[in-house]
C-alpha cells in the first residue's frame, strides 16, 4: 500500500498526498497535487526542500559523506576509471564494453575540431574576458553550426551532440585561454587521452616540443571525474530548466556555465586561491580572517568551506587531499598558499562557530593548489570545473527529456507586492 503524508489546512480540512521512496531508502511527498486540491503553494526559498525530479544518476548522502555516479563509488571510479569512462556512464547509465568505449572514444575524437569560423570569435572579445564568458558564447553559438542542433530540443541527435560537447569544450577552453596569454592556437590531437590533449593544446607552443608529464595528466583525469555530476546543484538544475522549455542542449549547457562562475558555485575554486593569496600578501595571519568569516555584520565567508548538502564530509574533497599531497610531492612544489590552506583548515575544524553549522571544506578546497601546480592560471579555475561537469550535465539533460513526468519548470510565488492601486500621472506622484 502507498504510504501517505496529511496536509492540515488551517480551516481543518485534511488531504492526503503520496509519499515516495527512493532505492536509497529517502522519502519524498509528491505535492504536485497540492495547489489544485487546495489552492495553496509550498514555499522553499533556494530550493532546501524541494525534490525537483526523480533522477537515477548520482547519489550524494550529506550526512554520511556519500557520493556515486549510477551507484559506483566515486572513491572507486577515482582510482580505476578514466574521465572518458565516467562520461560514459554518467550519460549511458552502464559501464562500457571494450567495443563502447572504443566507439565513444572515437566520435569524441572525431569532434575535437571547432569551426575555422569559431576561431575568428574569439578575436571580439577583449583581452580581459573572463575565459567562463568566453566558454559560455562560445557553446551557445555551437547550435548555429549543427542544424539538426538549433532550434528545440532533439533527443535522436544526442549522441552526436554530446561527443561534440565533451571534445569542443576543451578544444574551446583551451583557445580561450591561448587567446588571453596572446598565444597562436594549439590544434587538438585525437592520440592524447582527453587530459593530454587538453594539457597539450593549452601548454604547447610552435617554438619548443612540450614533455607531458603523466603524474599531471593523472591528476588532471581524476580532478575531472570527481567534478562529473553532483546531482541537482546550481548550475546542473539550471541545465534541467532551461532544457525543459525544449531549449536546445548546447543553449542549456551554455546556461549551466554561466550559473557555474557564480563565486558561491563554481566560481569558488578562483576565490578560495584568491583568498589564499590576500591572506599571504597580508601576513597578518589567518585569526584575522576566521574572525571576519565569524563576524555576522561581515559579508566576509571563508571560501572552500561550507556546502549545502554535505554537512559532514565532502568525499571528493578528502579524495583530493591525498592527491594535492602526491602531486605536490612529486612536482616538488612548494606553494606557501597550501601552509595557510593546511592552517586554515585546521583552524577552522576545531572552531566552534564551523563545527556547530558543520561547515568543512569542500573540494574546491584543493583543486585550486592543484591546479596552481599544474599550471593552469587562476582565471581558468572554473573553466576547468565546466569541462569536467559537461558529462554530468548531458546525464541530466537527456533524463529529464526521457521522462515522462517532466514539464516545464515552472515554479509558483507568494505575491507580497501591493494590492490593486490605480495609476497616477506623474504631476500627482509625491
Ligand atoms: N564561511 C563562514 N560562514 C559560513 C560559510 C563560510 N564559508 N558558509 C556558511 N556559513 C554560515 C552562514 O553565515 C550561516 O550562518 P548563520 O546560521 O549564523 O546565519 C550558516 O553558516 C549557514 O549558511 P547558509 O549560507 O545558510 O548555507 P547554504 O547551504 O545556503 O550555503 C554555501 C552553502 C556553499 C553557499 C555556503 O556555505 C558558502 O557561501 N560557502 C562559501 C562559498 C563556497 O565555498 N562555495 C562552494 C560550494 S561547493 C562547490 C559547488 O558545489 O558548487
Amino acid at each position: 500500500m502507498t504510504e501517505k503524508a496529511k496536509i492540515i489546512l488551517p480551516d481543518g480540512q485534511s488531504f492526503d498526498f503520496p509519499v515516495l521512496t527512493g532505492s536509497e531508502h529517502e522519502k519524498g511527498i509528491d505535492i504536485s497535487s497540492l495547489r489544485k486540491l487546495t489552492g495553496y503553494i509550498t514555499l522553499d526559498p533556494g530550493f532546501v526542500n524541494t525534490g525537483s525530479c526523480e533522477s537515477s544518476i548520482t547519489f550524494l548522502d550529506g550526512e554520511k559523506g556519500v557520493l556515486r555516479y549510477r551507484g559506483y563509488p566515486i572513491e572507486e571510479l577515482a582510482e580505476k576509471s578514466s574521465f572518458i569512462e565516467v562520461a560514459y556512464l554518467l550519460i549511458n547509465g552502464e559501464l562500457p564494453k571494450k567495443d563502447q568505449l572504443e566507439n565513444f572514444t572515437n566520435r569524441i575524437n572525431l569532434n575535437s575540431m571547432i569551426h575555422e569560423d569559431m576561431r575568428h570569435f574569439f578575436e571580439g572579445f577583449s583581452q580581459n574576458s573572463h575565459p567562463m564568458v568566453i566558454l559560455s558564447a562560445m557553446i551557445s553559438s555551437l547550435s548555429a553550426y549543427y542544424a539538426e542542433a538549433s532550434g528545440k530540443a532533439s533527443i535522436e541527435n544526442l549522441e552526436i551532440n554530446s561527443a561534440r560537447l565533451i571534445a569542443k569544450i576543451s578544444t574551446i577552453a583551451a583557445f580561450s585561454h591561448k587567446k588571453s596569454v596572446g598565444q597562436p592556437f594549439v590544434y587538438p590531437r585525437d592520440e592524447l587521452s582527453y587530459s593530454a590533449n587538453f594539457l597539450n593544446m593549452m601548454f604547447s607552443v610552435p617554438a619548443e616540443s612540450y614533455e607531458l608529464d603523466p603524474v599531471i595528466e593523472q591528476s588532471l583525469e581524476l580532478l575531472l571525474i570527481l567534478h562529473a555530476d553532483h546531482e541537482q546543484n546550481c548550475s546542473t538544475s539550471t541545465v534541467r530548466v532551461v532544457g525543459s522549455s525544449m531549449a536546445n542542449v548546447y543553449a542549456s549547457v551554455s546556461s549551466g556555465i554561466l550559473a557555474l562562475w557564480g563565486p558561491l558555485h563554481g566560481g569558488a575554486n578562483q576565490q578560495v586561491v584568491e583568498m589564499l593569496q590576500q591572506i599571504h600578501e597580508d601576513k597578518a595571519g589567518i585569526s584575522k580572517y576566521i574572525e571576519k568569516a565569524k563576524n555576522q555584520d561581515s559579508s566576509f565567508r571563508l571560501m572552500g568551506f561550507g556546502h549545502r548538502v554535505y554537512k559532514n564530509f565532502d568525499p571528493r574533497a578528502k579524495i583530493l587531499k591525498v592527491a594535492c599531497d602526491k602531486l605536490l610531492n612529486k612536482l616538488g612544489t612548494n606553494d606557501p598558499l597550501l601552509e595557510i590552506a593546511l592552517e586554515l583548515e585546521e583552524t577552522a575544524l576545531t572552531d566552534d562557530y564551523f563545527i556547530e553549522r558543520k561547515l568543512y571544506p569542500t573540494l574546491d578546497f584543493y583543486t585550486g593548489i592543484m591546479y596552481r601546480a599544474i599550471g593552469i592560471p587562476l582565471n581558468m579555475f572554473t573553466v576547468m570545473f565546466a569541462l569536467g561537469r559537461v558529462p554530468g550535465w548531458i546525464a541530466q539533460w537527456k533524463e529529464m527529456h526521457e521522462d515522462p513526468k517532466q514539464k516545464i519548470a515552472r515554479p509558483r510565488q507568494l505575491f507580497t507586492g501591493h494590492t490593486r492601486r490605480s495609476y497616477t500621472t506623474i504631476t500627482e506622484r509625491h
